[in-house]
């Protein structure tokens, strides 16, 4: 069976103006290498310019979070099917920055999940523990308890996803896991998919984040499970997401 391509996708979080979200755009969709896939996940306003710029480009868009509730009255939320008519595919849900800020749970993050998909986008479920969580040997179970709900969705579902797996220690720190803490959970978690789909728990790609740099990326991304990035800082510098996109081939 023939692995899926690997799949980098920039997370620009809340950063950029205007004009730097279309150059930045811009520069890695004329840039962007063969043999794998990327997107970026960029802030509501800019969608509408970013789809543009990519629109031509093999450079798929995405948002960063989406509404668990399909239309009506939810002041400040955007739903899936906005951001499927601003060109769409991806978006992000269960960043840990949400999972603390806006104190969104599990199920929570789930529901977003499966309103994600009927609207037909993929999400981009991301998972990871804390510094305390994984220094009281807690990760995998922390792991386990984020997925329950998602997985309870069903094997369709699931099957159709990107999980991320993003070490809350690891984000913006420029500490990296090391290849064998990241490996160790990824296998942790298609071992949890494979529960669920079988076999075709390969095709699921699990994305590692948190401080992938140009200099990190090709040894992590050539470890077994790990099927490409989930990247922040090295998104925003068009030459090094690229390398990072270069080093996903
Ligand atoms: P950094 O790459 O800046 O550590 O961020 C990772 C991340 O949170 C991507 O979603």
């Amino acid at each position: 069976m023939s692995k899926p391509d690997k799949l980098v996708v920039g997370n620009w979080k809340m950063n950029g103006r205007r004009d730097m979200a279309v150059a930045l755009s811009s520069a890695v969709a004329g840039q962007l290498p063969s043999g794998m896939e990327a997107a970026v996940c960029v802030p509501f306003p800019f969608l509408g310019l970013v789809g543009e710029a990519v629109a031509a480009s093999a450079l798929a868009l995405g948002a960063q979070d989406v509404s668990d509730q399909e239309e009506g009255a939810f002041t400040g939320e955007v739903s899936a099917g906005m951001l499927s008519e601003f060109g769409c595919r991806f978006v992000i849900v269960g960043h840990s920055e949400r999972r603390a800020r806006q104190a969104e749970t599990s199920v929570l993050v789930a529901e977003k999940a499966a309103r994600a998909r009927a609207a037909g986008l993929t999400p981009i479920v991301c998972v990871g523990e804390t510094r305390d969580e994984r220094e009281s040997g807690q990760t995998l179970s922390v792991i386990e308890a984020q997925l329950a709900p998602v997985l309870a969705l069903g094997g369709e579902a699931v099957g159709s996803m990107v999980i991320a797996y993003e070490p809350v220690w690891a984000i913006g720190t420029g500490l990296s896991a090391s290849v064998e803490q990241a490996v160790e959970v990824h296998q942790a978690i298609r071992a949890a998919v494979a529960g669920l789909i079988g076999d075709r728990a390969g095709d699921v790609r699990i994305l590692y984040g948190g401080s992938v740099k140009p200099e990190t990326a090709a040894e992590l991304f050539s470890a077994p499970d790990i099927d490409g990035g989930l990247i922040g800082g090295a998104s925003l510098k068009a030459e090094d997401f690229l390398a990072i996109c270069q080093a996903a081939v």
